[in-house]
């Protein structure tokens, strides 16, 4: 186990556990977690025998509950903002790497804590899970890619309604809305998300990593471009030894 101050980082038997641990504030995304989860994308990205990534929330109530207010609605000035953003660019790293990540999320998942989970592959949730965007209540926008991220997965509508009224939905209404692949009795959350996350571990890394570029970056072309990509990918496969 590395140690971090708000998030526990452990490889278990090529399985990166990411666990974002400041449940006294319910896991909400401060500064520190920024950069420690930037550092940890840079250690699954780099380390080969980390195959799978699952994520998750310590304590009882929350996978996190969004950006840390007391730190975040105190804006840096401009200049340095841009600065850090441009240096710890957290959700293109999420996004860049292209080993499967699963999120298994419980209690209150808020703000940033959707759109973490939106740079995953696979979302799991407990039965108990409640979803809300609040920014636009808070007079900003998303700003850790929710607003590219979310509509991409439960479509345009439903993206402006859940951000547009803040209204929370529940567990069973993220599955019909495909925001969440499962979701699971509370106690059952981690040992599934677990047992999902070691079975895909036993597949070729790099066949899962090619299945996931072409599901992920195909999306974002035109079916020409991403019917050449997944020829492209599977050539890769063919010739690699
Ligand atoms: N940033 C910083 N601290 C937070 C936080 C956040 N986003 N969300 C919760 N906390 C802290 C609370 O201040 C409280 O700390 P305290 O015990 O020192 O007073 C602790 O976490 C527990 O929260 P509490 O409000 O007592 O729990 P609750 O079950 O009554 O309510 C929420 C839970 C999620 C409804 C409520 O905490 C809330 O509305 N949080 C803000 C959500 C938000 O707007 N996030 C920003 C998204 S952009």
């Amino acid at each position: 186990m590395t140690a971090f101050r708000t998030i526990l980082y452990e490889k278990l038997d090529n399985v990166a556990h990411v666990t974002l641990n400041r449940p006294q504030a319910l896991n909400a995304y401060n500064i520190q977690m920024r950069d420690e989860l930037f550092e940890i994308l840079g250690a699954v990205r780099d380390d080969p025998d980390i195959r799978v990534v699952l994520l998750k929330g310590a304590g009882e109530k929350a996978f996190c509950a969004g950006a840390d207010l007391s730190e975040f609605l105190s804006a840096p000035p401009p200049v340095l903002a841009r600065v850090a953003r441009f240096e710890r660019d957290v959700w293109g790293r999420f996004l860049s790497i292209s080993k499967p990540f699963i999120a298994a999320m419980h209690g209150y998942v808020l703000g940033s804590g959707i759109e973490m989970s939106l740079c995953c592959d696979i979302r799991l949730c407990s039965d108990d899970a409640r979803f809300g965007l609040p920014e636009v209540n808070l007079g900003i926008i998303p700003a850790a890619g929710g607003s590219q991220t979310l509509p991409r997965v439960v479509g345009r509508a439903h993206a402006l309604d859940i951000l547009l009224t803040n209204r929370w939905i529940g567990a069973d209404e993220a599955r019909r809305l495909k925001l969440v692949n499962r979701v699971l009795p509370r106690n059952d959350l981690f040992s599934e998300a677990e047992s999902l996350a070691y079975r895909i571990k036993n597949f070729d890394p790099r066949v899962a990593s090619c299945a996931k570029q072409a599901i992920s970056r195909g999306l974002d072309l035109p079916l020409i471009e991403g019917l050449q990509l997944e020829r492209r990918l599977g050539q890769l496969l063919i010739k690699a030894p």
